[in-house]
């Protein structure tokens, strides 16, 4: 698909400032689509928007997805500029690991406020301003969210949560010809995520025998599934968690608890 042929797309990623978030904004970037970005450092929202200017127009928004009003605003302004949303990115996220008896009840809010809560913001309130028929929205979730994982009590409830509102959405919205998916990737090389659950050679060695596939993914290789569950070529497919993850998830919570003891 390219721009050229097939016109420009208005796509606004939550969390777009950074990591596999950046990636799939500078993918449709690239090919010509308006795209928006939002995340709550400026230095970041700055950088990633003079990048995408390179390729196409963009817009960036300085805010926090905890605070409905801020997502709102930025939301609306894109609608004002670029007309009706197509294709609609959540992907801002917290994690540390931290074992339950040690998480602070503020430790276990802080994320599930980013991620889901986050993402509900995201999502209801770009309800307004969404093509419809035509949107396509995408969550990004882990496999933490249905394989329980050590150290991960926060961010596997959050992701949970992610799936079943991708699921909820997916049944309202479909009537109103708007898709809504999520993916779960697994470790991707080069991100932050994965600087925090591997942080030694070790554990990088220990998720890398997990993964059937025997590599850590590469931000292309996630950007490659976003594009298609978001293109026209994805169009009878809604309300699905799609793993992109090298087949980690085929060995169950066992397979990921050995890689995280590393
Ligand atoms: P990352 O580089 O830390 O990206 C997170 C992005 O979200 C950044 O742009 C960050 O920018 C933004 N953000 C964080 N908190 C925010 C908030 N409260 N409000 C608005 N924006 C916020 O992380 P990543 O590793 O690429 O992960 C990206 C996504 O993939 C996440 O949803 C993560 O859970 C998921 N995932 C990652 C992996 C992996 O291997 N890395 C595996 C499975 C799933 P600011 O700091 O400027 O806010
Ligand atoms: N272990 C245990 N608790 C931790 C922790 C850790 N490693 N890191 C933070 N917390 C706790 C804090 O102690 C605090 O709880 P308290 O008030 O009871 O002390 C709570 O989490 C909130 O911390 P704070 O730093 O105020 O939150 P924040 O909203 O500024 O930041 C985080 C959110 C903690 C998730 C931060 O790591 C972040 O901004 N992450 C974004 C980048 C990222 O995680 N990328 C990977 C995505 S997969």
């Amino acid at each position: 698909m390219s721009a050229e042929t097939s016109g420009a797309k208005t796509v606004f990623v939550a969390g777009g400032t950074s990591g596999i978030n950046r990636a799939i904004a500078e993918a449709y970037a690239r090919q010509g689509h308006r795209v928006a970005v939002l995340s709550r450092s400026a230095e970041k929202v700055e950088d990633t928007v003079a990048v995408l200017s390179g390729h196409s127009s963009a817009l960036g928004f300085v805010a926090d997805v905890r605070d409905a009003d801020a997502v709102g605003t930025a939301l609306s302004n894109v609608h004002d500029l670029w007309g009706d949303i197509d294709i609609l990115i959540s992907g801002a996220a917290g994690n540390f690991v931290a074992p339950a008896e040690s998480l602070s009840t503020n430790g276990f809010k802080s994320v599930i406020d980013i991620d889901l809560l986050g993402t509900f913001n995201v999502l209801r309130l770009a309800w307004p301003y969404l093509r419809k028929p035509g949107a396509s929205i995408l969550s990004i979730s882990a496999s933490t969210a249905w394989m329980p994982t050590k150290g991960q009590v926060h961010v596997g409830a959050a992701k949970a949560g992610i799936d079943q509102v991708t699921r909820t959405l997916a049944l309202e919205w479909g009537q109103h010809g708007i898709r809504v998916n999520a993916i779960a990737p697994g470790p991707v090389a080069d991100t932050e995520g994965m600087r925090r659950l591997a942080p030694t050679d070790d554990a990088v060695a220990g998720w890398t025998r997990a993964v059937p596939l025997g590599r850590f993914a590469t931000t292309a290789d996630i950007v490659s599934a976003t594009q298609w569950l978001c293109s026209d070529a994805a169009g009878y497919v809604t309300g699905v968690i799609l793993d992109v993850d090298g087949g980690l998830s085929l060995g169950g919570s066992s397979a990921i608890n050995a890689a995280m003891q590393q």
